[in-house]
């Protein structure tokens, strides 16, 4: 095991270095596939779905017009084709200034395991269709594409966007680390990032959603696919638990929960995600007989705090938790309870057991952080779920598992501690399975301890029997493929996360049949579904216009104002516009009687900006924000306390 030591020990040593960069005046993003489209105009950040039901869906937008009134009018609808022809919902919903002018709708009353396609209108004009699906309540075959982990300056959104291109899918699962909220690395491979500083207030958090929705390739996932999501803990700060985080420190960012409530209310904002009073998380999802999708929170709903030492008493506390008593609960009752032939249960953190020996010797190693946040960290909590999965005799249990940035496939024993019984050649007395799903683009262990890296998988290969497949070079996604007879991952791979390609390699399939709890190896991935859904245009369908005021968009032009922010009190205010093409700038400041309070002219090339003005000491009343450009100009407002 030694030698192994120092390959581990530079693993770790690389894994805590977290670069930043001051905060500058200007920044802006010419990376290609990241970008505002003038097409799109005023839903530049497209449109988006998710949390289906056998009868109802959330759809989801952001509405960016000029001078808008605090609450602005959306018209949405609902077809069953791309020309929409044949619309069957619509309504008339508010973007207001509360909720950042982001949009959700909960369509009620629509047809199980039915595909829709649906869109939005304002000012007479309507944003691209997205396509969406309810749940099944009786489907013979289920597929699912499975993503964590997108760092958007590790490299390019492939990934996501061949996922778009599937017409194969009831819904993409994603199991969190959706956004970073670390600093700029201007060394990084997508070098500028907005904001450029790390994000700690809620106008941070929101830019940050902004930014990586202009992503071509998120985008177009969105566009396409209904989404199920949980949050893990770059949601909030890296390593979090219910009091805190790794990468929060009180003394200069601030109370930790303030913080963690704004980028909870940034996530709900910008998520397709279905509201709800205490912005928890954990749900289930119902498809029918044939699956139930159950999706938990071992992050920021309860998690007792990680430990600074594998010898440290408080590992064998049973009170020691990643749920907390209610959710807890409410897991092993739904597992209990479910009709369902798979359980699929969409998770952070790595839950099969490692073996003692190992995890010495990780520690010894610096592995402490990986080892203490994993359900390892939480032995007595993890053992007592799988002793109730094995007295209750619950079968057909898939963990499906993001975080750790590489591919896995294991068996979890039903002993964990000794794997006493286990028999790795027939599967007998494994309790359950868990698939690990590598990162969209998140460095795995290969791109931080290159060669080095093999070690780790010796290491598994030796000595973890129940440990199937261990991938730590690839990025990329799984497909969960579930019919009567059997549940297939299949993992499928960026050729370059360095790049923008349209390419991808499928790597392997591991499926596990009907009662048998334990994983097997397939050369091929699943068939293809005999039925695929035709996809959403990239134009805007025709749709009339619907009784609502309708009047010449100021914004469609070279210049967009998405946001103004300020809290009410501080001497700034924080701007984000973007710019497509090379112009000079004026940002004028002004009280309502037209005092000019603050100025500011820059000759910029095209981007995204985000750009934070200095204030003097402002009296309460309304201030008026002008960005003037060349060709265009655009004006917000903001109220002073
Ligand atoms: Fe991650």
């Amino acid at each position: 095991m030694k030698k192994y030591l120092f390959s581990i020990s530079f693993l770790f040593l690389a894994l805590n270095i977290i670069s930043q960069t001051d905060l500058e005046s200007f920044t802006r993003n010419n990376d290609a596939r990241s970008t505002i489209l003038e097409d799109l105009a005023p839903f530049y950040h497209g449109v988006a779905s998710g949390d289906p039901t056998t009868e109802a869906v959330i759809i989801w937008t952001r509405v960016t017009i000029d001078n808008p009134a605090d609450s602005i009018p959306v018209a949405w609808f609902m077809a069953t084709d791309t020309s929409f022809s044949n619309i069957v919902q619509q309504g008339i919903t508010h973007a207001s200034n509360e909720k950042h002018y982001t949009v959700k709708v909960d369509v009620q009353n629509l047809d199980a395991g039915t595909t829709y396609y649906y869109a939005f209108q304002v000012d007479g004009i309507n944003s691209i269709a997205g396509r969406t699906k309810t749940a099944a309540n009786d489907a013979d075959q289920l597929r699912f594409a499975v993503v964590s982990c997108s760092n958007y300056q590790h490299g390019f959104f492939n990934s996501y966007g061949r996922i778009a291109e599937r017409n194969d899918l009831d819904a993409v699962i994603h199991l969190g680390d959706y956004i970073y909220e670390y600093g700029q690395d201007s060394t990084a491979n997508r070098p500028v990032l907005l904001p450029e500083h790390e994000i700690l207030e809620l106008i941070d958090y929101r830019t940050r959603y902004s930014f990586y929705r202009m992503d071509e390739d998120l985008r177009n996932l969105h566009q396409q696919h209904p989404i199920i999501c949980v949050w893990d803990d770059h949601e909030v700060a890296n390593d979090s638990y219910f009091l805190g985080a790794e990468n929060h420190n009180p003394m200069t960012e601030g109370n930790y929960i303030e913080r963690k409530n704004k980028a909870k209310q940034a996530y709900f904002e910008w998520m397709p995600i279905r509201d709800n009073n205490t912005n928890s998380v954990y749900r289930a999802i119902e498809y029918g007989d044939l699956a139930e999708i159950i999706m938990i929170d071992t992050r920021h709903e309860s998690r007792s705090q990680q430990v600074s030492s594998l010898d440290d008493s408080e590992l064998g506390d049973s009170t020691r938790t990643l749920l907390g008593i209610a959710q807890k609960e409410w897991l092993l009752n739904t597992l209990d309870n479910s009709d369902s032939k798979w359980k699929i249960i969409g998770n952070q953190v790595i839950f099969t057991p490692l073996l003692e020996d190992e995890l010495s010797a990780f520690s010894e190693a610096g592995a402490l952080a990986i080892i203490a946040d994993i359900w390892e960290g939480y032995p007595l909590e993890r053992n007592s779920i799988i002793e109730h999965v094995n007295q209750n005799d619950i079968d057909n249990i898939i963990i499906m598992t993001g975080d750790i940035h590489n591919s896995f496939a294991m068996d979890i024993p039903n002993e964990p501690d000794s794997l006493a019984g286990y028999d790795p050649v027939t599967g007998a007395n494994s309790a359950m399975v868990e698939v690990v799903t590598p990162s969209i683009t998140s460095d795995n262990f290969g791109d931080i301890l290159g060669i080095f890296a093999n070690a780790l998988v010796d290491i598994f290969e030796e000595t973890h029997p129940h440990v199937k497949l261990i991938d730590v070079i690839n990025h990329g996604y799984m497909v969960i493929d579930l019919n009567e007879d059997r549940a297939q991952s299949d993992w499928f791979y960026d050729p370059d996360r360095l790049t923008s390609n349209t390419t991808e390699n499928f790597g392997q399939g591991w499926y596990t049949n009907d009662g048998t709890n334990h994983l097997q190896e397939t050369d091929v991935p699943a068939e293809e579904k005999a039925i695929q859904e035709a996809p959403a245009p990239s134009v805007q369908p025709q749709i009339d216009l619907v009784g609502i005021e309708s009047k010449e968009l100021q914004n469609i032009g070279s210049l967009v104002f998405l946001s103004v922010f300020h809290n009410g009190y501080s001497q700034n205010c924080t701007l984000n516009f973007a710019v497509n093409e090379p112009q000079n700038i004026e940002i004028l400041i002004t009280d309502i009687s037209g005092k000019v309070i603050a100025k500011k002219l820059n000759h910029l090339e095209a981007g995204l900006f985000s750009d934070q003005i200095s204030l003097p000491n402002l009296g309460a009343g309304i201030y008026l924000v002008n960005i003037r450009g060349q060709y265009n100009s655009n004006t917000r407002k903001f109220m002073v306390k």
